[in-house]
């Protein structure tokens, strides 16, 4: 198993690009599904996920050609709905393919989905089968798979009982090819929604409310399919922000969008973090002494879970107490042992509430990372560690950040991966 080794305490400074953003990509890939015409997908982050949903359409069928960040997906050729249970069983974002293949299919068949577990009774998939449901179809389940069947899609009124992105996503694409119109409430709004639903738009479907709670789809038979760019990562931006404020670095972070990071830098104002946006960059510049500042995680436009671990590392450097509230996921905050094996002040309320007092120095360790958005927090706190860092499992890393040693060796980090 690979796994980096960090030494702490080296300046950084320079220039980041972030890549296209991983929670589009992994539904853009599927939602080729929808039609049968070909579709380019230009910046495409070259991580494991997107390897992984690449792999699940070449399973199914379809073609893929693929350059490091770009490619395009035929699935003309694809007649089989039924998912591979050993791939679609590895990754979380395999149940985004259900609904585009219930959709074109009328019949699917996939496992319970795998990737990070972040709740207590793994991640649910209620939502779908509630949403599948309610477009008609019908669901039946044996040993090792879900079968949902429906020969017709027929538009319906549904509103999620909790805001789940990847279920506002599924429930929109099946929308796309039922029949009539759908209404959609309590929609997630993460601005990859927005786009996965603007592309849709300019592919022929007619949808109104996007960007909003409601969305109303007028169903169509044939989808279009074209040139997808996919938006920059909002997560790794905010990350690489992030690090900067940590490492008390001057970085500047390209290709992101700044409006969609608001929240966060709302907070660095707060903090008293120095920085300057322009349309398309943030640029961090170094603060000796940062000030606490307590986060309660939400949906989109609100403070990103997927932001939650490297800020509520930040606060170990924070002058002051900071309290972190996760709201999403109840396993999210169990990575602050780790933190506090390396010398954080982190003491945990319940499972989605910590206090952190800082600023608290920190020591080089050796760790295995749990998961995705905690793993890269591990290396962040190998970045400004004294002493050697080693930190096991970096797959987990690669399933989300591309080349990412190579890419914060070039701010001048000194980490090594070790196969
Ligand atoms: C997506 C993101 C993930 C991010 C999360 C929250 C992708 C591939 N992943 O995950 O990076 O952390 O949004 O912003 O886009 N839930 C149910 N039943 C369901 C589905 C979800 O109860 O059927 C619950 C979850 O347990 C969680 C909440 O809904 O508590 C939100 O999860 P959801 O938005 O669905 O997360 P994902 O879409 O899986």
């Amino acid at each position: 198993m690979s796994k980096f080794i960090i030494q702490g305490g080296s300046k950084l400074s320079g220039t980041i690009e972030v890549k296209g953003a991983k929670n589009l990509a992994l539904k853009i890939i599927p939602a080729s599904i929808l039609s049968s015409s070909p579709i380019t997908i230009t910046n495409l982050p070259n991580i494991e996920d997107v390897n992984k949903s690449l792999e699940l359409i070449e399973s199914l069928g379809g073609k893929v050609e693929r350059s490091s960040n770009s490619c395009t997906i035929d699935t003309s050729n694809i007649k089989n709905a039924k998912l591979d249970n050993h791939l679609a069983g590895q990754f979380r974002a395999s149940i985004m393919f259900t609904a585009p293949l219930l959709a074109r299919f009328g019949k699917v068949e996939f496992p319970h989905p795998g990737g990070c577990v972040l709740g207590a009774g793994g991640r649910p998939i209620d939502l779908f089968l509630d949403g599948f449901a309610a477009f008609g179809a019908k669901i039946s389940l044996n040993e090792r798979s879900y079968i949902i069947e429906a020969p017709i899609l027929v538009g319906c009124e549904f509103f999620f009982n909790i805001v789940s992105v990847t279920a506002t996503e599924s429930m929109l694409m099946c929308a796309c090819l039922a029949k009539g119109t759908t209404t959609l409430k309590n929609c997630a709004m993460e601005p990859e929604i927005i786009a996965l639903a603007n592309y849709l738009t300019e592919m022929g479907v007619k949808i109104s409310g996007i960007g909003s709670p409601t969305m109303i789809i007028e169903g169509i038979t044939n989808i279009n399919a074209g040139v997808f760019d996919v938006i920059p990562d909002r997560i790794e931006a905010g990350t690489f922000a992030i690090m900067a404020a940590l490492t008390k670095s001057n970085i500047k972070i390209t290709n992101c969008n700044p409006k969609h990071l608001e929240i966060l830098l709302n907070i660095f104002k707060k903090q008293e973090i120095v920085f300057e946006t322009a349309d398309t960059s943030i640029e961090i510049f170094p603060t000796e002494t940062i000030k606490p500042y307590g986060i309660k995680t939400h949906e989109y436009p609100g403070f990103p879970t997927d932001l939650q671990p490297p800020f509520t590392l930040l606060a170990t450097q924070a002058n002051g107490t900071t309290l972190v509230h996760e709201t999403i996921y109840d396993q999210r905050l169990l990575f602050t042992d780790m933190l506090n094996h390396m010398g954080a002040d982190i003491i945990t309320f319940d499972p989605h509430r910590v206090r952190v007092t800082g600023p608290t120095k920190l020591y080089g360790h050796k760790l295995i990372s749990p998961d995705l958005r905690a793993g890269i927090t591990l290396i962040l706190a190998g970045l400004i560690a004294t002493g050697t860092t080693q930190i096991d499992n970096i797959y987990q890393v690669d399933r989300g950040y591309e080349n990412i040693d190579q890419r914060l060796k070039a701010l001048g980090a000194n980490i090594t991966r070790v196969e």
